[in-house]
């Protein structure tokens, strides 16, 4: 089968590899109809994550069919259409048990991590009952691979672990697909303002048509008095950084408001300064996670419901054998307008 495959620090390629086999009773082969690309994705080209060793076939996105399955899955057959979730969870270790799936002591985010992942034709799925949904008949196969990831991550990482409330302010710094998936979801609690910074005008148009009370292009250094004008000087309740690198989880703690917290999202590779010298009176939370993808039943709901509408995140669409060149796309966004880029088998 073809596959993309991660060779090293900026190194990727699109090439032949075997099809997976069942390695565990509890394992699923997926035929991929679908993928996407993450913000992660790019992370690892950058060698931000030295969990993904090279020759890893990256993805943890997507939808398909089920090819084959373990002697132990019970929950779905030979021929079902899945949601592959980007957390792989037993549902019986102690973290599992919890709802931390993505701690899982046999599987968390592995999948395009430290096992192959969905940017190939074919991907083992390991506890396959608890880590594939069904995708019902006549669903949008498009909409669904936006919940793989981003409306977990977004909602979960940002806008649950930041507390977003009825009529409280939040800024989300970072308008990439994640950030705003962040702002679709944080709409869900009627917060009074959410504003939305980045560097890219086109993504904070388009942050403006989905929700974003007022936007702000942080180039010119001054995104802090902008923010600090619309807030009557005050800051923000709950502040996502949605970037994953120390800049933007800096402006974060710049602009918290007392009381506030401060919610990262963005997968660091760097040490970023903490400005306790400033923060220790502030009452301030600050949280991270990894995301568990627990909300993603309650998130089908909505879908389903259509209280929420997805697949205004995709700008892009690419046969499997153009995967080089949606990468090329989706990393030049500020000149592509690229947001999630749908690949096709
Ligand atoms: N915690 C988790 O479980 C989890 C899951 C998925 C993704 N992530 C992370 O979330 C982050 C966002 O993912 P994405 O797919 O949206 O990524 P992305 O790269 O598409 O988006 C990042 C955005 O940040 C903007 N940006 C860059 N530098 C900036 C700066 N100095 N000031 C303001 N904005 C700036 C970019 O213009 C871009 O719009 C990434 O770090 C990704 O790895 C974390
Ligand atoms: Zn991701
Ligand atoms: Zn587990």
């Amino acid at each position: 089968m073809k596959a993309l495959v991660y060779q090293g620090v900026d190194k990727k390629a699109y090439i032949e590899r075997p099809k997976p086999i069942v390695a565990s009773a509890t394992d699923a082969i997926v035929r991929v109809t679908k993928t996407t690309i993450c913000g992660t994705d790019l992370h690892i080209l950058k060698g931000d994550l030295p969990s993904c060793l090279p020759g890893r076939i990256l993805g943890h996105e997507g939808v398909g069919i089920i090819d084959s399955v373990g002697s132990a899955v019970t929950a779905f057959r030979v021929g079902d259409h899945v949601l592959i979730s980007c957390v792989s969870a037993c549902g019986k270790c102690a973290y599992c048990r919890r709802q931390m799936y993505s701690h899982c002591t046999t599987g968390g985010w592995i999948l395009g991590n430290t096992i192959d992942g969905t940017q190939a034709e074919f991907v083992r799925i390991p506890h396959a009952d608890s880590s594939l949904y069904p995708i019902p008949t006549g669903a949008d196969e498009e909409a669904f691979v936006m919940m793989s990831d981003i409306l977990p991550t977004g909602f979960e990482c940002g806008v649950l672990n930041g507390k977003v409330q009825p009529g409280n302010v939040v800024a989300i710094v970072g308008a990439g697909p994640v950030g705003l998936a962040a702002l679709l979801t944080a709409q869900f609690y009627s917060p009074g303002q959410i504003i939305v910074i980045d560097l890219d005008e086109k993504r904070l148009a388009v942050a403006k048509k989905l929700g974003a009370t007022a936007t702000i292009n942080s180039s010119n250094g001054k995104a802090k008095g902008s923010v600090m004008s619309l807030t009557e000087e005050r800051g923000v309740d709950t502040a996502i950084e949605a970037v994953g690198i120390p800049a933007t989880f800096e402006l974060c703690e710049l602009l918290i408001a007392p009381g506030g917290t401060i919610a990262n999202i963005g997968v660091h590779g760097v040490q970023v300064p903490l400005h306790l010298e400033r923060l220790w009176d502030r009452n301030i939370t600050m949280t991270t996670r990894l995301v568990d993808t627990a909300s993603t039943p309650m998130l089908l709901n909505i879908l389903k419901a259509d209280k929420i509408d997805p697949k205004r995140l995709i700008t892009h669409h690419f046969k499997f054998d153009q995967i080089l060149d949606a990468y090329a796309t989706f990393a030049h966004a500020a000149e592509t307008g690229a947001l999630k880029v749908i690949i096709e088998a």
